[in-house]
């Protein structure tokens, strides 16, 4: 069992989540459930853009739209203006990293983690090609956390961005996010954070990390719609940045042949957007930081451990979670159990988990010699009970 004194109040929480009544869920990581007034804000936008359609229902709800901005920033310690709100985590890296492209020169160097998500190893591999400069992984230290060490013996005039994923998609690892912005700022690179898996389960300080860019995702850990996520940028960095395109809400055809970019963190964003989802991400925001975001982490990181202590009982799994520091994402292997048949079965008993593969994190996978692995993901509405039915589900389980 796992000592709660995080004072989030479990019973209600769960009380006003839909989902929680017919499913145990553990794939947080992958999609979180909504709260009821989440689902309730989005709903009512909809209905209010059949009514008197999409335009006037914006026009209805700008105030409230404006403030999804002031909770976003609130949440990170920043100002509203450093703000863009984009559909997805891969949407607000790539801005920064399609723009930050305009400074790189051949032979110089993306300095990124072994643990990689794909996506972003994506976009830094095109650049890589495309302006011939070298994506270099840095190594992991002995408890496979990126090795800040290196990472300082790496850094030199080629550098040209330091990009990290604070937490993994396919660990529990949580990797040292503020040392290593201490590295970036002493060198004077760039800094861009990837807190997809760390919004809504971690406390977020981006003058304390020292990251100059942060993306993130609102289905995760905060609970938000699906199709949201957001873009921090360093005052400094926007108006040096130019984004890889814009249209007429990033930017205004002010002449003939002339454009002029705005002056905020919205040159990142399309004028083209979901105001229900935005208003519904908004709503989840608001819910974190009403419950308290060190108290989230508190109950999230226990539930974790916790999971892990009882997933020990489990003959024949090997847990695959790395780092000094780990989370509420919980990944492991049964030996002679196939990941995707045991998370179907998994299914079947209304729990929902999922198996990330190495198509998602090509580096880290290869090197550690997996293919796969299970990953339960559990955030503070999860409870004691879920996770011995859980456990008790595994245990029991026929093997094929
Ligand atoms: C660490 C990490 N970064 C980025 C992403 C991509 O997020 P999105 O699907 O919102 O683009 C994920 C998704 O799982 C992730 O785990």
């Amino acid at each position: 069992m796992s000592v709660d004194t995080s004072g989030i109040d479990v019973g209600r929480e769960r009380a006003d989540t839909p989902g929680c009544h017919g499913v145990v869920h553990l794939n947080n990581a992958g999609a979180a459930l909504p709260t009821r007034p989440v689902l309730d804000t989005v709903i009512e936008q909809l209905e209010l853009e059949a009514r008197v359609g999409g335009y006037m229902a914006a026009d209805l709800v700008a105030e409230r739209s404006a403030a999804v901005y002031d909770s976003v920033a609130r949440l990170l310690g920043a100002a509203p203006e450093e703000i863009a709100l984009v559909e997805s985590a891969t949407r607000a890296w790539d801005m920064a990293c399609y723009s930050l492209a305009s400074t790189f020169r051949p032979g110089d160097r993306i300095l990124t983690s072994a643990s990689e998500y794909a996506s972003n190893v994506i976009a830094f591999l095109q650049l890589a090609s495309r302006h011939d400069v070298e994506v270099v992984f840095v190594p992991d230290d002995a408890s496979g956390q990126l090795d800040v060490a290196a990472l300082r013996e790496l850094v030199d005039d080629r550098s040209r961005v330091i990009a990290m994923s604070w937490i993994p998609t396919q660990s529990g690892l949580v990797n040292p996010a503020a040392a290593v912005g201490a590295v970036a700022r002493e060198a004077g690179v760039p800094y861009l954070l990837d807190a997809c898996q760390a919004a809504g389960q971690l406390p977020i300080d981006v003058d304390a990390l020292g990251c100059d860019f942060l993306s993130a995702t609102g289905r995760k850990y905060l609970r938000a719609p699906r199709g949201t996520g957001f873009l921090y940028v360093r005052r400094a960095w926007i108006e040096r940045l130019d984004p890889p395109f814009a249209d007429v809400h990033a930017a205004q055809w002010t002449a003939g042949d002339r454009i002029a970019l705005r002056d905020d963190a919205r040159r990142f964003e399309s004028w083209e957007r979901s105001v229900a989802n935005q208003l519904g991400l908004g709503a989840a925001v608001d819910h974190a930081l009403a419950l308290g975001v060190d108290a989230i982490a508190e109950r999230v990181l226990g539930l974790g451990a916790s999971l892990r202590e009882r997933l020990r009982a489990v003959p024949g799994l090997t847990l695959r979670d790395r780092g000094a520091q780990q989370c509420g994402i919980v990944t492991f292997t049964i030996a002679d159990v196939d990941p995707y048949a045991c998370a179907a079965q998994m299914r079947g008993h209304h729990v929902n988990i999922s198996v990330s593969t190495i198509d998602f994190a090509r580096r880290d996978f290869e090197q550690r010699g997996l293919t796969a692995v299970l990953r339960a993901s559990v955030h503070y509405y999860n409870t004691d009970e879920e996770l011995d039915r859980f456990v008790e589900l595994l245990r029991t389980a026929p093997r094929a």
